[in-house]
């Protein structure tokens, strides 16, 4: 039995496949229904506790509606994965704390981790995890293994032991691979929060007997433009203006411009409300 994780920019997904070829979905609990699109995001709050200050923390849906329900909101943290590739990016302060990167990503991972071992019934320590076949921002090869490496970081502090990589748009040739009884050369898109990549890919009943060797894949690229890029613009173009971005208060006699903090915090509760 092996474990699938595609760890998204937005949204993640934990997959577990039988010896027979069969796939089953973790579904976590969302809203009181159940999802297999975990969001990929970390809500942090200070709250104090006997007069003693601590951080506590929830992950996706949990993560959402602790942020809703807050009257005074604490710190949201979405689309991690982008920064793996930024060198500039190392760590970022929570609470005054400086946290890194991989930490902030690892707590993500480890409910991931925890919530579908719980449902599969089993503990899982080893993964095969995909990648984008371009990070976010990674000008180079360089770049590329330096978020790989930083990723490989966070699994292994949320608890694995052996983790293995796969190309996403390759991931995502499996299942169609596995309808056919011909073969073919196919061009596959994956269309996600923060990158889209594209790979031309031999696939079918002679690639699946004999094994895929590393030339069936004919090539490969990818963007770090993608669903993160195009919701941003949504935001700014309509949702902003129509919050009051762009146009201005009095205050005290003063004609002020509209405080972006304030459009700000409408956006996120407006966007997880839809
Ligand atoms: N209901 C929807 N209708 C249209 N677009 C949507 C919808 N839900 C999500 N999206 C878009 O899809 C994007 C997320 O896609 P997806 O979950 O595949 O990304 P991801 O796998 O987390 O990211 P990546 O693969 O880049 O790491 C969002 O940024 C949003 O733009
Ligand atoms: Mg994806």
């Amino acid at each position: 039995m092996r474990i699938g994780i595609d760890f998204g920019t937005t949204n993640s997904s934990v997959a577990r496949a039988h010896r027979s070829g069969e796939v089953d979905l973790a579904r976590f609990p969302s809203g009181g229904d159940l999802t297999d699109a975990y969001r990929s995001l970390l809500y942090l709050e200070q709250i104090t506790e006997l007069g003693r200050k601590t951080v506590k923390s929830w992950t996706g849906p949990e993560g959402i509606e602790h942020y809703l329900l807050a009257e005074n909101k604490g710190r949201l943290i979405q689309s991690l994965k982008s920064f793996l590739a930024s060198r500039s990016l190392k760590s970022t302060e929570v609470f005054g704390r400086r946290t890194r990167l991989e930490d902030l990503i690892a707590r993500i991972v480890k409910d991931l981790r925890e919530k579908a071992g719980r449902q599969f019934g089993m503990e899982i320590r080893s993964a095969v995890v995909g990648r984008p076949v371009h990070f976010v921002g990674a000008e180079d090869a360089a770049g590329d293994d330096y978020a790989q490496t930083r990723l490989a970081e966070a699994f292994r502090i949320a608890g694995f032991e052996s983790v293995q990589f796969e190309m996403e748009p390759v991931a995502a040739a499996h299942y169609y691979e596995s309808t056919l009884d011909h073969d073919e050369l196919i061009l596959i898109g994956d269309f996600g929060g923060g990158t889209s990549d594209f790979s031309l890919v031999q696939v079918g009943p002679t690639i699946r007997r004999r094994g895929r060797t590393p030339e069936d894949l004919l090539g490969n690229a990818g963007v770090g433009i993608a669903g993160d890029a195009f919701d941003a613009k949504i935001v700014r173009k309509l949702v902003s203006p129509a919050l009051g971005a762009g146009t201005q208060l009095r205050s005290m006699d003063k004609i002020l411009p509209v405080p972006i903090w304030y459009t700000r915090n409408w956006n996120a509760g407006i966007i997880f409300r839809c």
